[in-house]
Parts: C-alpha cells; sequence; structure tokens
C-alpha cells in the first residue's frame, strides 16, 4: 500500500505513522524524521534544515523533494511506503506524482488525521522524543515514560524538540493551514483523502485509521 499521513503538527501523525507501517508491512518514511537525523549527524542538509525548522517554517522543495524522492526509492520501498509530513504542499503533491507516474505507481489513499487546535498545542507541549531513536515518542501527561527523562524501549534520553517551543508551533500551525491544508483538497479531487477523528486513545486511532484503509482497498 502507499499511503500519505497529512494533519496538523501535533495529530499524532509519527505515532500512528510507526503503528500502521508495522500492521501493514510498509515502511514509515518521516520528512521531518529525516532531517532531524541529519541535523544530529551534523550534515550539510542538517545544518540548512534546522534554521527553516527552529522557524517553524518549510525546509525549501528542492532539497526535501531529493531527500524524499531518495528515501522512496530505496529497495525496502519497493511494495509500498507510508509517506508522514511529505508532501507538504502542493508543489510537492505535484512532485509525488510525477514520480510515481514515472515508476508507474499510485497511492492508495490519503489519510487525514483531524484534531482541534488545543488539543495539538497540549500534545506538543508535553512530548518527548528519545536521543537514540526519534521513533521513541512519549507524553508527559498521556504516555508517561516509567522513569522521568528516560525512554523505555532503549533507555535513551528523552528531550523536548527545538521546534516545540510555543511561539515556532504557533509559526507551524499557521504554515499548516496556509500550505500543507490545500494537499487535502488537491487530493480530493483524485478521491484518495480518508479523513477520520485523531481523538481518543492511540489504538483506538490506530484501529480508526485501519478499518478506514480497508474501506478503501
Ligand atoms: P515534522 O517532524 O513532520 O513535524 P509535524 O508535522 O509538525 O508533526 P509533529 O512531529 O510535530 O507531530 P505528529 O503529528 O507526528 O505527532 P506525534 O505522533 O509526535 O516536521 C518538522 C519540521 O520539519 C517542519 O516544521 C519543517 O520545517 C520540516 N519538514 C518536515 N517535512 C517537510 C516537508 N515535506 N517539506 C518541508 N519541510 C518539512 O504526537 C505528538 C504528541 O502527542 C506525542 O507526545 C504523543 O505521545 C502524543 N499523542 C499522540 N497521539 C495521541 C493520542 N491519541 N492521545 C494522546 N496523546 C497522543
Ligand atoms: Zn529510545
Amino acid at each position: 500500500m502507499r499511503i500519505v499521513l497529512v494533519g496538523p503538527p501535533g495529530a499524532g501523525k509519527g505515532t500512528q505513522a510507526t503503528r500502521l507501517a508495522e500492521k501493514l508491512r510498509v515502511p514509515h518514511i518521516s520528512t521531518g524524521d529525516l532531517f532531524r537525523a541529519n541535523i544530529s549527524q551534523q550534515t550539510e542538509l542538517g545544518k540548512l534544515a534546522k534554521s527553516y525548522m527552529d522557524a517553524g517554517n518549510l525546509v525549501p522543495d528542492e532539497v526535501t523533494i531529493a531527500m524524499a524522492k531518495d528515501r522512496m526509492e530505496q529497495p525496502d520501498a519497493e511494495n509500498g511506503f507510508l509517506l508522514d509530513g511529505f508532501p507538504r504542499n502542493v508543489s510537492q503533491a505535484e512532485a509525488l506524482d510525477e514520480l510515481l507516474t514515472t515508476e508507474n505507481m499510485k497511492l492508495d489513499a490519503v489519510l487525514d488525521l483531524e484534531a482541534p487546535e488545543e488539543e495539538v498545542v497540549k500534545r506538543i507541549a508535553g512530548r518527548r522524543i528519545c536521543r537514540n531513536d526519534g521513533s521513541h515518542v512519549f507524553h508527559e501527561t498521556y504516555k508517561k515514560p516509567a522513569e522521568a527523562g528516560v525512554c523505555d524501549v532503549c533507555g535513551g534520553e528523552l528531550y523536548q524538540r527545538d521546534d516545540d517551543s510555543e511561539e515556532t508551533v504557533r509559526k507551524r500551525l499557521e504554515v499548516y493551514h496556509t500550505q500543507t491544508e490545500p494537499i487535502i483538497d488537491y487530493y480530493k479531487a483524485q478521491g484518495l483523502v480518508v479523513t477520520i477523528s485523531a481523538m481518543g486513545p492511540v489504538d483506538e486511532v490506530t484501529e480508526r485509521a485501519l478499518g478506514a484503509l480497508k474501506r478503501e482497498d
């Protein structure tokens, strides 16, 4: 299956993508995680991306599309993938369509996670991430680690993302509304959008997502 996950920052895209990718047996491709890996390895791409991410802006299309394309062309993505955080504006969606057409592939669904602004702000404020693995994600209230500041999975140190400050979150939400939301209409025109509520316990949201995707088969 080839799926795009869309939704505001903090809706739970990363949380759900990890679970859905495992169930659907496809790789979870997150452009945010790829940028963060580049930042921690101090690559040139990481240095460039960090300045945009810390301001809550999108990283320029040219480098983002090249990075996403490179990841989608890895052997493990041959039979499907779950894209999280890409595409993020209409020109990225067009670039993805072009790539898929060249490869004779198509998307199966665009899963739109809906959550009200006051909830996503709470989710982001309490989020803590593992330094060893960005997919180990916790929350100070909703998903407390057994020991404060320590990852339950690998014992790594938990930290708060630089772009999770209140000011940057406000900017990321504005960017989401102005630049990312238009891709929902773009994909609606292709009949691909499946919208679900991202509210409620994590397990329930996963079940909701799997049910909605099955109906799209
Ligand atoms: P990215 O990393 O993609 O961030 P985002 O879209 O802002 O999304 P988040 O990671 O903040 O949230 P999420 O929806 O994954 O929520 P999560 O599962 O962690 O992008 C970051 C930056 O990178 C961008 O601003 C941009 O600069 C750049 N970038 C990335 N892709 C790009 C692109 N394509 N083009 C250009 N620039 C790009 O959950 C949040 C918290 O809530 C967690 O603590 C979690 O435990 C908790 N939680 C999750 N689900 C629930 C639930 N059901 N109930 C209670 N708590 C929950
Ligand atoms: Zn960890």
